[in-house]
């Protein structure tokens, strides 16, 4: 990477937006921010200063961030431009074309996409070799982890840029070397919510018996203990020896859960209804996303 830090062009100043945006200010980058609704685009600046403020950082970073809300203007002088925008295929593809057609021809475009497979979003660009897909994951200036995913098209040089890109911004970039959905966090985080569900649904336990076993056994370690750091630890043969009696009796089946798609069918939908798996009043909702912020903040302190 050159002496001068890349110049940033965050695109989309929602929730993700900002936080990816205030992260690289934090860490000396000149950042633009564009949004198509003006009064996203116009409260970015003062999210991010009360972000700063709540966890003590440097509010000066909050200079070096710029809102325009002339794409072709955020995007001219740009390096590098992450979107962050509705997770709407058409949008997104649309969107990318108009990019490109704005920055220069050796600028890496990444988005920051959830789910939909970077190769569909790119798919219509002319100059596919410097596109990819960066997953952070909310709230971006909390959670370390960025995934980088690589298309087909995608070169070694855009992802080396990209990986040292955030590794010098303070993230933790994981190279994921093909599309697959769900990347790798999800795929992960997923497999344990199928189980956790058809727990459940099978009468082995209630919701919140589930949650407890997890937060109190090896949810305690995960954050140190990977789990094939932990089958190693454990040892291989110990590892295949459980997998030949569990996984049999696991769900496998590829679809979600019928369990699940009865509470979304009957209105139950979680904290936005006051009730999902489990019931939840106003105080216990704001109560457990206090203790969830807490928590990461408490980390995040560590790491520092
Ligand atoms: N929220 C999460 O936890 C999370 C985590 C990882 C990834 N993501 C992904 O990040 C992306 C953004 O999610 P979010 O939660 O920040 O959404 P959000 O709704 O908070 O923000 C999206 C922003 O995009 C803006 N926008 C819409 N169309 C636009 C356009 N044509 N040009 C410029 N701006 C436009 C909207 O006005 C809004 O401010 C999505 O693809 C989402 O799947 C979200």
């Amino acid at each position: 990477m050159s002496e001068a830090k890349p110049k940033i062009a965050v695109v989309g100043a929602g929730l993700m937006g900002h936080g990816i945006a205030q992260v690289f200010a934090f860490a000396g980058h000149e950042v633009t921010i564009t949004d198509s609704f003006a009064a996203n685009l116009d409260s970015a600046k003062a999210r991010i200063l009360a972000n700063l403020k709540d966890l003590g950082d440097d509010e000066r970073a909050v200079e070096r961030v710029r809102p325009l809300a002339d794409l072709a203007e955020a995007l001219r002088d740009a390096d590098y431009v992450v979107e962050a925008v509705r997770e709407d295929l058409g949008l997104k593809q649309q969107l990318f074309a108009e990019i490109e057609r704005h920055v220069r021809a050796d600028t890496i475009l990444a988005s920051n996409t959830s789910v939909i497979p970077i190769t569909q979003i790119m798919q219509g660009l002319q100059k596919r070799e410097r596109a990819l897909g960066t997953h952070w994951w909310n709230p971006p200036f909390l959670v370390p982890l960025v995934e980088v995913i690589e298309t087909q098209w995608t070169s070694a040089a855009a992802v080396d840029f990209t990986m040292q890109l955030h590794a010098a911004a303070g993230k933790k970039p994981a190279h994921v070397k093909k599309d697959v959905p769900g990347f790798i966090g999800n795929r992960l985080q997923h497999a344990l919510w199928r189980e956790a569900v058809a727990l459940v649904e099978q009468g082995i336990c209630d919701a919140e018996t589930v949650d407890t076993v997890i937060k109190a056994a090896f949810g305690r370690r995960l954050a140190v203990l990977g789990p094939l750091e932990n089958a190693d630890m454990v040892g291989t043969d110990l590892t295949l020896a459980i997998h030949q009696t569990v996984l049999p009796a696991i769900d496998s089946r590829p679809g979600p859960s019928p369990y699940l798609e009865k509470l979304v069918k009957d209105g139950k939908l979680g904290f936005k209804s006051g009730e999902g798996f489990r019931q939840w009043s106003p105080e216990q909702q704001a109560a457990l996303r206090v203790k969830v912020l807490r928590h990461l903040k408490a980390a995040r302190a560590q790491d520092n």
